[in-house]
């Protein structure tokens, strides 16, 4: 399987740029060496673009802005020649309305800079949420030799010597907080102790979860993933990748070859052990997509039944992070322990596959990394539900959510935005009880717009002081992956294109099964012919600019909110440059 493959210097993609003895060429030498560069920087060497999500506004990404400089030299090292090209950063902490509105704008973004520059191959930085599949997807419909380096996560969060994880410690603070437990100074302490050094959030939230499908596909170097962003060993993988992309070229090994139908089932698989995020299956749907594997909602169902949760990490896991996951041996000692789920036989950019790529991986904390014999949920993490309510699906996260609401039958509360429901929340007269199924709608791709995360709707402070910590919820939009309860999210189709969901009223009765993996209204096809009739499709978000265009093109959750126009059977992309 090892790509021996050897493309000669003079057929490099950037000598197209720099070789011929043309005016246009004159044009892009003069050019470089107006950076003080000469003839002996570029001739014969791969170039390789550095896309860098590097920005002021995204603090998971800080060390990128030095980090850089270690990929840069071992591109040299090995041989190549680096061209940083910085790419949006998509800040999960700053970016409103959500950056999901974003990420096919960096994979739209990502893939036009390696098409109209002189590269031949890439290495993405990314690593806070959005950033990994938007990379991975521009990149794989741009098809150059690609090599992920993950951003790693931070440290631990501490406050008072008590571990805090990134958002799922904000949400149970925040809960203690408003059935009056905490005070302004203790917030304040967990305010400055929960987030304590660069690198993406620390819970296998969506970044660490898409960082590790990122991996299982075999698009970074074995074990990147797992490394704290502020362990010097992450110096050592950025110099490494550097190193390993000079060598990618010239065995012309792309993404093509790494991502396959059997190397996205891996990423599936591995998903599933550690927990992952909801994210996941609309992510990892768009980015194996891009590469022409046909993922669907199935597929996440098919091997969630079939694949324990091993990784004990918060919020599925008790009490772990993904430092103490980093020091059990980290997502190689994970996928050993999966070998007999996996097909090892897959290439990873490493040039040998990914079994070899296990070889001598241990797990050196059987509590945090647990055996498939001794798992933490004895099924994976995710189920798709399907019904009159959602006849394309939702998803939800059994292993995060009380076992109690697996089977149960409630009455709807709806909210139709954000806003309205906002504003009943905290109201002490709030018809609401723990059997109640709280309903937002018009928060999906369109609705949203942009699906926010917004699907992990607060428990009605009235039932927080009753000691009241979980309930049904059901929404089109998303939840963070550092989020945790019974959440039904990404029903499809959307409110806010007709889906049936913008049909239920509050006091309808809901029916939900985990087991039967359905989530039906109570109410008569009748019934629910009539409120259709009276259905009013709600104005655009966007009149113009990009919004505008996510608004005409983007499709819908079960299909991973891809543009239409980005598929890869949209139509050929356009031949390379020939002027
Ligand atoms: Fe960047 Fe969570 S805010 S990964
Ligand atoms: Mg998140």
């Amino acid at each position: 399987m090892t790509n021996k493959k050897t493309i000669k210097a003079e057929d490099l993609r950037s000598a197209r740029w720099f070789a011929p003895d043309d005016l246009r060429s004159f044009g892009h030498r003069s050019r470089a060496m107006q950076m003080g560069l000469g003839p002996e920087d570029w001739e014969g060497k791969p170039q390789i673009a550095i896309i860098n999500t590097w920005s002021d506004a995204n603090p998971c990404h800080a060390h990128f802005k030095f980090r850089v400089d270690d990929i840069r030299r071992g591109i040299t090292e090995a041989g190549g020649f680096p061209m940083e090209l910085p790419a949006i950063s998509l800040s999960e902490s700053y970016v409103k309305p959500t950056t999901m509105l974003y990420r096919n704008m960096l994979a739209m973004e990502t893939e036009e800079l390696l098409r109209s520059h002189p590269v031949d191959g890439v290495v993405l930085m990314g690593g806070c949420d959005k950033t990994t599949p938007g990379l991975i997807m521009g990149a794989v419909s741009m098809g150059l030799p690609t090599i992920y380096v993950p951003a790693g996560p931070m440290l631990r969060g501490n406050w008072h010597g008590n571990v805090l994880g990134s958002g799922s410690d904000a949400w149970k603070y925040w809960d203690e907080r408003r059935a009056g437990n905490i005070s302004d100074e203790e917030w304040q302490g967990i305010e400055g102790g929960i987030a304590r050094s660069y690198g993406h959030c620390m819970t296998m939230g969506t970044a660490s979860t898409m960082t590790a499908i990122a991996e299982a596909l075999g698009m970074t170097l074995p074990g990147a993933t797992s490394i704290p962003a502020a362990d010097s060993n992450h110096i050592r993988m950025c110099t490494a990748s550097g190193r390993r992309i000079v060598n990618m070229v010239w065995e012309d090994l792309r993404p093509d070859q790494v991502i396959t139908a059997a190397s996205v089932e891996n990423a599936v698989t591995v998903a599933m052990a550690t927990g992952c995020s909801t994210n996941a299956v609309i992510h990892l749907i768009a980015m194996a997509r891009r590469a022409g594997v046909d993922l669907d909602l199935n597929d996440f169902d098919r091997l969630s039944r079939t694949t324990p949760v091993i990784a004990n990490i918060r919020p599925t896991g008790d009490k772990y992070l993904m430092e103490d996951f980093y020091y059990a041996g980290g997502l190689r000692a994970l996928m050993s322990q999966l070998a007999p789920k996996l097909d090892l036989t897959c290439q990873t950019v490493t040039g040998v596959p990914l079994g070899e790529t296990l070889e001598g991986a241990k797990v050196h904390n059987e509590d945090v990394i647990r055996s498939l014999s001794n798992p933490i949920y004895k099924e994976g993490s995710l189920a798709v539900l399907r019904g009159n309510l959602a006849p394309d699906g939702c998803v939800i996260k059994p292993s995060a959510c009380d076992p109690k609401y697996f089977e149960h039958v409630g009455p709807a509360l709806v909210f139709d935005s954000y806003p309205e429901m906002k504003a009943a929340i905290d109201d002490e007269n709030l018809d609401v009880t723990a059997d109640h199924i709280m309903v937002l709608r018009n928060v999906g791709p369109l609705g949203g717009p942009g699906m926010p995360e917004w699907g992990m709707l607060p428990i009605p402070t009235k039932l927080v002081k009753q000691g009241v910590r979980d309930m049904l919820r059901l929404s089109d939009a998303r939840m963070s992956g550092t989020s945790y309860g019974a959440c039904m999210l990404h029903a499809a189709p959307e409110a806010a294109i007709g889906g049936p969901l913008a049909l239920v009223k509050t006091g309808d009765m809901i029916r939900v099964s985990i087991p039967d993996r359905t989530i039906e209204m109570m109410v008569s096809d009748e019934e629910l012919a009539k409120r259709r009739s009276e259905w009013k499709k709600p104005e655009p978000a966007f009149a113009r600019g990009y919004g505008w265009m996510f608004g005409r093109h983007v499709k819908q959750a079960n299909d991973g909110c891809d543009f239409d126009f980005l598929e890869t059977g949209f139509g050929p992309t356009a031949g390379e440059p020939d002027i």
